[in-house]
């Protein structure tokens, strides 16, 4: 069993991967409409990855004879007018998630819960992954995305972009 507070983050963060798995999703989604099918590959493997960090934390919770709290995932109701619009959407999102991370760390920290501070190493680690990448793709468009050969080269580069299972494993 866990502390209270430490569990009860844990199923909020666990919504916010389902939240951020539907965020990319949409941008995914917007980039297919739009036509640039190497931008939808990168979101599409964000999308993955996320409902991986989801999953991961499920099995965590239930590890730990913790109850796992299914609760409505919010509709992403942005809309994107631009395509550097996502990408700063994105980065935007994870420092949001980063936040939330260190919240469930400090949650744990607190009642010396060493095992989740563990746990919730690889989530920090990969938190500042997640943003240098999304900082970079940022930075990247911003170069080289308002010029057509520009961005034909930066979507075939995205396109090869392939999914690999999260190297944490519980
Ligand atoms: Fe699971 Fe990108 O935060």
């Amino acid at each position: 069993m866990l502390d209270k507070r430490v569990s009860d983050l844990l199923n909020e963060q666990l919504n916010k991967e389902l939240y951020s798995a539907y965020l990319y999703l949409k941008m995914a989604n917007y980039y297919a409409e739009e036509g640039l099918n190497g931008f939808e590959n990168w979101f599409y493997i964000q999308t993955q990855e996320e409902r991986d960090h989801a999953m991961l934390i499920r099995t965590y919770l239930l590890n730990n004879s913790e109850k796992v709290v299914l609760k409505e995932i919010a509709e992403p109701d942005k809309e994107f007018h631009s395509f550097l619009e996502p990408l700063e959407a994105a980065l935007a999102h994870e420092k949001f998630v980063t936040e939330s991370i260190h919240t469930v760390y400090e949650a744990a920290y607190n009642c010396k819960d060493f095992r989740t501070m563990q746990f919730l190493d690889w989530f920090v680690k990969e938190q500042g992954e997640e943003e240098k990448n999304t900082d970079d793709l940022v930075k990247k468009f911003q170069l080289f995305g308002s010029d057509a050969k520009g961005l034909y080269m930066l979507d075939a580069e995205l396109g090869a972009r392939v999914y690999s299972a999260p190297s944490l494993v519980l």
